[in-house]
């Protein structure tokens, strides 16, 4: 977890504050302890010696007994722990008080000096203070507090004092540090995210320190200078799409346009499918306009002359579904799924009065129930017209076209393979490489314009399929079409 700048810098303020206060307390606490130890030592000190000074001037005056009861009487004063007298030999003439602390000082005083100071085997701490003349010696030990326990108060005072210092400065450099840099970055950063959301403009907080000011306004440059981007950007890519559209239109011009072309082919191979039965018409209308025919005759002859007029309605009304401009056709991906079974019958029904056909026999292989593909039966119908022309094409007089349909993929079949094969001399070596590529054909100029496979190869991939020339085969060639099966719940058009 990452702390925030509050928590950080009430830390470190509290760590400064205590690496400034805590020796300084610490020096000022052992100050005061030594210097009143020292003033109780002198006090003591003092009081100890006129007592000292008392007892010698009165021993010489008072029989031991009376020497006794001043002893006693003085170690009930203030301070008086213990009083000792004795000979100049050292030997104990009197003691009153607690004697044990009085005889360990005394014997302390051997060096001489005047005064000692230490702990008695009673743990008290206690001052001798010894006064002699040439009969003995006089040793008054005074009672002293311990050292600490005379500043405690004080030091207490003192330690309480400096926490509230220290607590009121943290305050302070909390709150000072928090309005100059914590709260100005707060505001920053929530105008960053303003900006984030949608703002258009970075709105700095005015008022604060210089170097914020400073940040603050190279912030808001910085956006302005990612917006103006962000819009060229957004300019940009508007203009990607409008192209992306022209795009798209021309390609459906394409489309269409190669459709028309095979149109024009198609209506061009008719002439002669469709002349017959009108020849065939004209004769009938003769005979029947010369009259003298029975009625039998008649009818047999009116009957003859609407099989041949059906079948020249069939033959252009295929040929104007065909051409007709088919809704959403640029875009296979929103057209209707397509039947395939009906697109290879569409197809066939295209192609065979056309008169190249009389010599060549067409074959249909389908499958039965395959289920949709994602190419509409116009864009199927489109693909195949064009393979089976190319095939009509190559292979000529004798020759022999196969359409064959079938599921492939493995047990839950992927999609629907269509083969298109014929028996003529295969694709030329030198155009095998860019066969699906625009404008590549080896017709002469008129008969083809190179534009039927590149077409056929957008619109199987738009759809997500993909048409290959079967390389394995040897004679002939053969086009393979595989398309995946359509989306589920789309059923096919018929
Ligand atoms: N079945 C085939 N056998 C041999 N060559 C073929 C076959 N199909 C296509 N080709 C070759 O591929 C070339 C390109 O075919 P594509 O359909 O793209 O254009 P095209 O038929 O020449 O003209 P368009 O289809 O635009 O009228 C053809 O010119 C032909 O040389
Ligand atoms: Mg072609």
């Amino acid at each position: 977890m990452k702390l925030g700048l509050r928590v950080r810098i009430l830390l470190l303020l509290g760590l400064l504050l205590v690496l400034a206060f805590v020796p300084l307390f610490w020096a000022v606490a052992t100050y005061t302890n030594i210097a009143l130890f020292e003033l109780g030592l002198s006090h003591a000190a003092a009081l100890g010696r006129t007592a000292a000074r008392h007892v010698l001037v009165e021993r010489s005056r008072r029989s031991s007994s009376e020497l006794l009861g001043l002893l006693s009487a003085e170690t009930k004063t203030q301070g008086v722990l213990a009083i000792g007298v004795y000979d100049a030999q050292g030997r104990v003439l009197a003691r009153s008080g607690e004697v044990a602390s009085v005889d360990a000082l005394e014997r302390r005083h051997s060096s001489g000096a005047k005064l000692a100071v230490g702990q008695g085997p009673t743990r008290h701490w206690a001052l001798a203070v010894r006064a002699d003349d040439d009969q003995g010696s006089v040793v008054v030990a005074m009672r002293m507090a311990p050292r600490s326990a005379r500043a405690a108060a004080l030091v207490r005072i003192m330690g309480l004092y400096t926490a509230v210092m220290a607590a009121a400065l943290l305050l302070a450099a909390y709150f000072a540090l928090t309005r100059l840099i914590v709260r100005p970055l707060g505001e920053l950063s929530a105008a960053a995210e303003r900006v984030a959301h949608g703002a258009r403009r970075l709105e700095v907080p005015s008022g604060g320190a210089a170097e914020l000011d400073v940040l603050g306004t190279s912030l808001r440059t910085m956006t302005e200078k990612l917006m103006s981007e962000e819009a060229s950007l957004r300019h940009k890519i508007d203009e990607v799409e409008r192209a992306t559209e022209r795009l798209a239109q021309a390609q459906a011009r394409l489309i269409r346009s190669e459709r028309l072309a095979s149109v024009g082919r198609l209506a061009a191979g008719l002439a002669h499918e469709i002349g017959n039965p009108i020849s065939a018409l004209i004769g009938l209308e003769d005979l029947l306009l010369g009259g003298g025919l029975s009625d039998e005759e008649q009818r047999d002859f009116l009957q003859r002359m609407r099989r041949e007029t059906e079948r020249i309605h069939r033959i252009l009304r295929d040929l104007l579904q065909f051409a007709r401009p088919a809704a959403g056709y640029a875009h296979s991906t929103d057209s209707e799924p397509g039947d395939v079974a009906t697109a290879v019958d569409d197809t066939s029904a295209l192609v065979l009065p056309q008169k190249g056909m009389h010599d060549i026999e067409l074959v249909t292989e389908v499958e039965p129930n395959l289920p949709a593909v994602g190419l509409s039966r116009e864009q199927l119908v489109q693909v195949l017209l064009n393979l089976v022309l190319n095939a009509t094409d190559a292979c000529g007089p004798g020759g022999r076209i196969r359409i064959a349909a079938q599921r492939f993929g493995p047990a839950e079949a992927r999609g629907v393979s269509i083969a298109v094969e014929d028996n003529g001399p295969g694709v030329a070596p030198q155009i095998r490489e860019r066969l699906f590529e625009p404008f590549v054909t080896t017709k002469e100029v008129g008969k083809g314009t190179g534009l039927g496979l590149a077409v056929c190869r957008g619109l199987v991939e738009a759809a997500g399929g993909t048409i290959t020339l079967d390389s394995r085969v040897t004679s002939g060639a053969r086009f393979v079409i595989e398309l995946p099966r359509a989306e589920s719940g789309a059923h096919p058009t018929p």
